[in-house]
């Protein structure tokens, strides 16, 4: 929606059924549109968790919004169709036997026709570098190249928020680099879980400190954060 933060999480609390801790404690957050966001913290901070509430996975309390739409069992269709998603295993999300239908998919799901939905994934598979790939399976591929295909099915649909968990993981420094570059060059939101400061600063310009579920620095520059 014109105008709308592409996030607002407001006093966002959670615990999972099996624990007694709070693993989210009132957090609260805004992102703008187009602004790139590095969620920073130790392992069992919550990043992983605030990103599923965002999208809807896990029940909390507190409010959320994306793109102006408040996250409600009535929304959570309008609200995913906002987000583009990218699990920390992209295996997770490449589900069919060839590259190109995993990348297609979200286009075929909104109704788009046949000719714009080859050109379009053509053309993010070139951006991504893997139309060579296209039409082979996602069992053939590196990480690296799973995680490109995922992405494209990701960006495919150009949602105004992007969120990422621990992108660069599994990532060679070739990899890292090129993959800072992709995600700098895209016009849309972002907010990105990592523990990975250096790539944090190569492709955010603000970032956000969390420490068991609350928020404990939300600063442009990124000196001086430890964990
Ligand atoms: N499915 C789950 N059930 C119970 N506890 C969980 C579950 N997933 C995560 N947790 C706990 O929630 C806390 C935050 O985890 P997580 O959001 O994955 O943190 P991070 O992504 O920052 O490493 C941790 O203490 C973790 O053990
Ligand atoms: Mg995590």
């Amino acid at each position: 929606m014109p105008g709308a933060p592409a996030l607002s999480v407001e006093r966002v609390s959670m615990r999972y059924p099996s624990s007694s801790r709070a693993v989210l404690d009132a957090c609260s957050l805004t992102v703008a549109p187009g602004e790139r966001v590095a969620l920073l913290g130790l392992n069992g901070s919550g990043k992983t968790s605030l990103l599923l509430a965002i999208a809807g996975l896990v029940p909390f309390e507190g409010s959320i919004a994306v793109d102006g739409v408040v996250l409600s069992r009535t929304s959570i269709d309008a609200v995913r169709g906002r987000i583009g998603f990218l699990f920390s295993n992209p295996e997770d999300q490449l589900l069919f036997p060839r590259i190109r239908d995993d990348v297609e998919y979200a286009l075929v799901r909104d109704g788009v026709s046949g000719e714009d939905v080859r050109r379009r994934a053509g053309a993010m598979m070139e951006v991504m570098g893997i139309a060579a790939l296209a039409e082979g399976s996602p069992y053939e591929l590196s990480h690296g190249q799973k995680l490109r295909a995922a992405l494209a099915g990701v960006l495919i649909h150009e949602p105004p928020l992007l969120l990422l968990d621990e992108p660069s993981g599994a990532l060679d420094p070739p990899g890292r680099r090129s993959l800072a570059a992709l995600l700098r060059g895209r016009p849309g939101a972002m907010l990105m879980a990592t523990h990975d400061l250096e790539f944090a600063r190569w492709c955010c310009t603000r970032f956000v400190q969390l420490e068991r579920g609350r928020v404990v620095r939300d600063t442009a520059d990124p000196e001086g954060i430890t964990f």
